[in-house]
This record gives C-alpha cells, structure tokens and sequence, in this order.
C-alpha cells in the first residue's frame, strides 16, 4: 500500500511522461518538414524513450496493486521560432521532469518508502542523461548550426541514433 501523496504523484507522472512522448514526437515532426530527417530521427528515438518512462510508472503502480487513472494528454507546445527554440524548449521541459521526480522522491523519502525511492533512483540518473543530451545539442547548434556544412554533419550524426529498450525491468 503507497502513501497517497506518493501514490496520486506516481500516477500523475504516467501522465507527464506520456505528454513528454507526444512533445518529443511534436519536435520530430517539425524537423521532418524542414527536411532534418537525421534531427526527426533523434527526437522520434526520444518520444519511445518517454513512452517506456510512462509504461515503467504503470507498471510500477500495477505491482503494487495500486489503481491507476489515465488523463488526457495535453496538445504539445508548436510555433517554434526556430531550431534553436525547439532544442531549448527541450531543455526546458527536461529540468521541469526533473523537479517532477525529485518531487516525488522528496514525498516517498517523508514517508520512508524506501521501495519507491528504490524505483525513482534510476530516472534520477536518466534525468541527469537527458538534460546533458539536451545541453549538448544546443551546444553543438550553437557551433554548427549556422554553416550548412556543418549542420548537414550534425544531422547525419542524430540520424545514426537507435532506439534500444530501457535498462530499467520491473
Ligand atoms: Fe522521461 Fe525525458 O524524461
């Protein structure tokens, strides 16, 4: 039995993840039109990756016997000034799923539920991957993105991106 603070933040977050896919696939589909398949590519790759955080959050809840309830996903952020915006909007949303887990951390750790802070310790790491991901894509835009050259490169390099299955098992 969860706390139920822990508990509805745990659910709250299958949801997050969820909107986090549909952003990811959001930024993949305006690369695709500016023809950056190899950008496309990444963020596509970065949207199943979110899709598998939502499915490790349920099943989580599920074998805990927790009931689990699914909100609607919210329509992603578009309009996009440029590249440079949709990279930083990334950034952005991953040090606000960052506040989101430590959050739901701070709550397990009031109520020593070690088993949930067990869980939560492998998406402290990824969050720390994804916002070094985030960071590193703007830095190289900022040194690249302006040459056609060089941007032609760096999409060929996120186009080599492959999807591979979370190392977290429940
Ligand atoms: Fe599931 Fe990008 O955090």
């Amino acid at each position: 039995m969860l706390n139920t603070k822990v508990h509805e933040l745990l659910n709250s977050q299958i949801n997050k993840e969820f909107y986090s896919a549909y952003l990811y696939l959001e930024f993949s589909n305006y690369f695709k039109a500016k023809g950056l398949d190899g950008f496309a590519n990444w963020y596509m790759i970065q949207a199943q990756e979110e899709r598998d955080h939502a499915i490790l959050f349920y099943q989580y809840l599920q074998n805990n016997n927790m009931p689990i309830t699914l909100e609607a996903i919210g329509k992603p952020e578009t309009g996009f000034e440029d590249s440079m915006a949709v990279l930083k909007a990334g950034l952005k949303h991953e040090l606000y799923v960052t506040s989101l887990i430590n959050d739901i951390y701070a709550a397990a750790y009031e109520v020593k539920d070690f088993r949930t802070m067990q869980f939560l310790d492998w998406f402290v790491k990824e969050q720390g991957e994804e916002e070094t991901n985030a960071n590193d894509l703007i830095s190289k835009m900022e040194l690249f993105g302006s040459d056609q050259r060089s941007l032609y490169m760096l999409n060929q390099e996120l186009g080599t991106r492959v999807y591979t299955a979370p190392s977290l098992v429940l």
